[in-house]
């Protein structure tokens, strides 16, 4: 079983369930064009935060790292016209060509995309009274993790859930030892997790053409 059965076997998944769509694909290819990181959600994971906002009847979101918007559309397209996805975006580059993207899948007046770090744009958003959100998906970097999540499940209310992105880097989540910024990251927040008594989660481990990784879901109580 290889990274490349992986990536064929999600060719095959999205010809099933998502099938052509201009908007996502001329998000991807401005990405690449643009030669951001390959580091968007795969379109069946995309797919997947849709639904759950849409199971959730969620109509206020919240995301922590924008990069081109592929993501956001996703997220925008499950909210009603009246709804709102709040975007955070340190790296004005990225926001800049999200926005395009968004604005290209027609979902713009949906979309606030917040320029700056998130830890510096989290309070802002609680002083501006933009919470409580339906729905977070955190997917920014992973040193700070324990942080996002903690501002998460504060501008949460109860029944909101949480997705946190990329919380298995192929399976260096178990190495206690790595020195590595983001695994310790990512132990730090499940440490975190073990005991927050705010929430009930599970952890699902993933492979795709983005390799061997998983997220975390969490509801709050
Ligand atoms: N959610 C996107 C991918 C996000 S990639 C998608 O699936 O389409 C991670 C993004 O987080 C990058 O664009 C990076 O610039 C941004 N980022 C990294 N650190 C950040 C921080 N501290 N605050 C806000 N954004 C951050
Ligand atoms: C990386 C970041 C991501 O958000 C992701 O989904 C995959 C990889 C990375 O920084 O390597
Ligand atoms: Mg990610």
């Amino acid at each position: 079983m290889s990274e490349e059965l992986w990536a064929t076997v999600d060719t095959y998944i999205n010809g099933v369930v998502i099938g052509r769509d201009a908007a996502l694909e001329a998000a991807a290819a401005s990405a690449a064009a643009a030669k951001l990181p390959p580091i968007s959600v795969t379109p069946a994971y995309g797919k997947l935060l849709h639904l759950i906002a849409k199971v959730r009847g969620a109509s206020r979101l919240l995301e922590i790292g924008t990069l081109a918007g592929y993501s956001t559309i996703w997220l925008a397209r499950a909210v009603p016209p009246d709804g709102r996805v709040i975007t955070i975006e340190s790296n004005p580059t990225h926001a800049g060509i999200a926005r395009a993207n968004i604005e290209r899948a027609g979902l713009a007046a949906r979309v606030d995309i917040r320029v700056g770090a998130a830890l510096d744009v989290l309070p802002q958003l609680a002083a501006d009274k933009q919470a409580p959100f339906d729905f977070t998906f955190i997917d920014a970097d992973r040193s700070r993790l324990a942080d996002y999540f903690d501002w998460a499940v504060r501008l949460s209310h109860s029944g909101s859930v949480i997705i946190v992105d990329n919380v298995v880097r192929k399976g260096a989540i178990v190495d206690a030892a790595s020195d590595n910024a983001d695994v310790k990251g990512v132990r730090r927040f499940n440490e975190q997790l073990k005991s927050d008594t705010r929430v009930d989660a599970t952890i699902i481990q993933t492979v795709s053409a983005k390799g061997y990784d998983g997220f975390a879901m969490a509801l709050v109580r």
